[in-house]
């Protein structure tokens, strides 16, 4: 285990969570941010690069358990991702349509900053954000970030200005 919330616990994925994994990233609602549902390929793709993440960084996207019931209901942790020059830490979260609207989000975000600043002992931590996704916004703005600056991110041969919201140790 990684982290341990009131709800739930964070931990690394694996193979073994595809299945739960193909709920989230093929559901076409949750991935309009990423302009669309991703084939099973692409969720391999995604399940394979977040292992090699753990490897080389000791940190990456974790699956999100909630402790009720033992499901895998999300994904949210950091990474390091490319913003105009420079790479940063970012705090990331995808979650089950089943479960949003109950803070889990917010919650997970929340530890994952912790784990951040604690752990890592990093000075900055960042959400990168597509300026249309409002409830990633708001995750963002509950988990006490600033809006800072802004950047066009071309993805899928798309132009999707987003913004980066900032929270420092
Ligand atoms: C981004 C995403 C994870 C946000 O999910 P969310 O459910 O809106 O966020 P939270 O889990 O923090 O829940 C917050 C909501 O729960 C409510 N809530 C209920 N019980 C709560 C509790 N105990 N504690 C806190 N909030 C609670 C809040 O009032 C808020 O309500 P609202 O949705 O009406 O504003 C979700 O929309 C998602 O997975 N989107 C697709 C992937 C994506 O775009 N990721 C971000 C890419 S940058």
């Amino acid at each position: 285990m990684i982290l341990e919330t009131e709800r739930l616990y964070l931990r690394e994925l694996t193979e073994a969570d595809f299945d739960s994994l193909c709920e989230i990233l093929q559901d076409k609602e949750t991935m309009y941010a990423y302009e669309g549902a991703f084939s099973d390929y692409e969720v391999r793709e995604w399940l394979d690069r977040q292992i090699f993440r753990y490897h080389q960084w000791n940190f990456g996207l974790w699956a999100v358990i909630l402790k009720e019931n033992n499901k895998l209901i999300g994904q949210c942790g950091l990474t390091m991702q490319p913003w105009k020059e420079s790479e940063v830490l970012e705090i990331g979260y995808l979650f089950n349509r089943a479960y949003w609207h109950k803070g889990f989000a917010t919650e997970a975000a929340r530890a994952c900053k912790k784990y951040a600043f604690e752990v890592l002992q990093a000075e900055e931590v960042c959400s990168i954000i597509r300026d249309t996704n409002i409830p990633s916004q708001n995750v963002a703005l509950r988990n006490e970030m600033v809006k800072t600056d802004a950047w066009i991110k071309h993805y899928k041969g798309v132009d999707m200005p987003h913004d980066r919201y900032v929270a420092q140790r």
